[in-house]
């Protein structure tokens, strides 16, 4: 049988595991209706926060041979462009898949509020929670504190029963793994999103004897293939201790159908893609389609659950 990519995340059938990364072509309803109009299986919005913010000065983004660099500092047009258009969406797509919504407040505070507005309106899909811009000066990000990330997730599922995941950093310490996996599995999340962007690398132009992006003299989030094996170390580390009704949706790297293999085989559900999504445009959801299809058929497989989780170890 030919290999199909159909996929079941959280009660809802999706033509095939890719989307977006938040951050990426998302910013402006014209890049999320060129989403809605490619052959990505699902879309997310920019992360929102209460009003519309400018963000870093520019240049803030670099493409770069083996990925990006960024350092956006979080520009949006503010929660309520991004929560009327998933809404308007929703109502005008009947039957489609609705588009997931990013929210990233700056405290707690902003979180909770954000959340509680979503909460109350008519918004029927997915929420991902922020938890792990890199890029805002004087904010760390909020998920290498973990009694922050306890304090946040406790405050929001005392009143927040819309399906919920949370976007993580990366981690790099077994320690750190078994941690934050103790915290994440004591809440109905629906799904950990791994990974954000590696904070804070430094990209330098030999020539120039310089940095490639102002904000923070030069610091930014780090992006395409130099931070796979990264991505897929987290997604398998995440995998293996989350309780299985806690998805996780795999996102760094994905730049080939391979990589999208790697990281199904890790035991992703949704896949996201952002360095390679700017490189090469909306076009690019047709080309990895067709490339897992190609390594499916190869293989013999003609369902990605045939083979997801499914890395085997020596
Ligand atoms: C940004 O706007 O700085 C990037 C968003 C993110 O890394 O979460």
């Amino acid at each position: 049988m030919p290999a199909s990519l159909k996929t079941h995340f959280l009660n809802e059938e999706y033509a095939n595991p890719f989307m977006n990364a938040s951050g990426v072509h998302c910013m402006t309803v014209q890049e999320l209706e060129e989403l809605s109009a490619s052959k990505a299986g699902a879309f997310i919005t920019k992360s929102a926060t209460t009003s519309e913010r400018q963000g870093n000065p520019k240049p803030r983004y670099c493409s770069v041979p083996l990925g990006s660099i960024n350092s956006m500092g979080l520009p949006n047009e503010g929660f309520d462009y991004y929560l009327n258009y998933v809404i308007k969406h929703q109502e005008e797509h009947p039957g489609e898949a609705i588009p997931f919504f990013s929210v990233a407040g700056m405290s707690l505070k902003e979180n909770l509020n954000l959340l509680e507005r979503i909460q109350e309106s008519d918004f029927k899909g997915v929420t991902e929670l922020n938890l792990s811009c890199p890029n805002v000066p004087g904010k760390p990000q909020v998920a290498y504190d973990f009694e922050m990330t306890e304090q946040i997730l406790n405050s929001v599922f005392k009143f927040f029963k819309k399906p919920l995941g949370v976007k993580l950093p990366p981690y790099f310490d077994f320690a750190h793994f078994d941690t934050m996996a103790k915290i994440l599995n004591q809440y109905p999340l629906a799904y950990v999103n791994c990974i954000n962007s590696i904070g804070n690398g430094l990209y330098i132009d030999v020539n120039e004897e310089s940095v490639v992006v102002k904000p923070k003299n030069g610091f930014g989030g780090i992006g395409g293939e130099y931070i796979k094996p990264t991505a897929l170390a987290n997604v398998r580390a995440f995998y293996t201790r989350l309780n299985p009704d806690i998805k996780i949706i795999g996102t760094g790297g994905i730049r080939t159908g391979q990589d999208a293999f790697e990281h199904l085989l890790c035991g992703a559900a949704m896949l996201q893609v952002g360095t390679e999504l700017y490189k090469e445009g909306v076009s690019i959801f047709a080309r990895l389609e067709k490339e897992l299809k190609e390594i499916m058929n190869q293989k013999g497989y003609s369902s990605i659950d045939e083979f997801r989780g499914k890395l085997k170890s020596l």
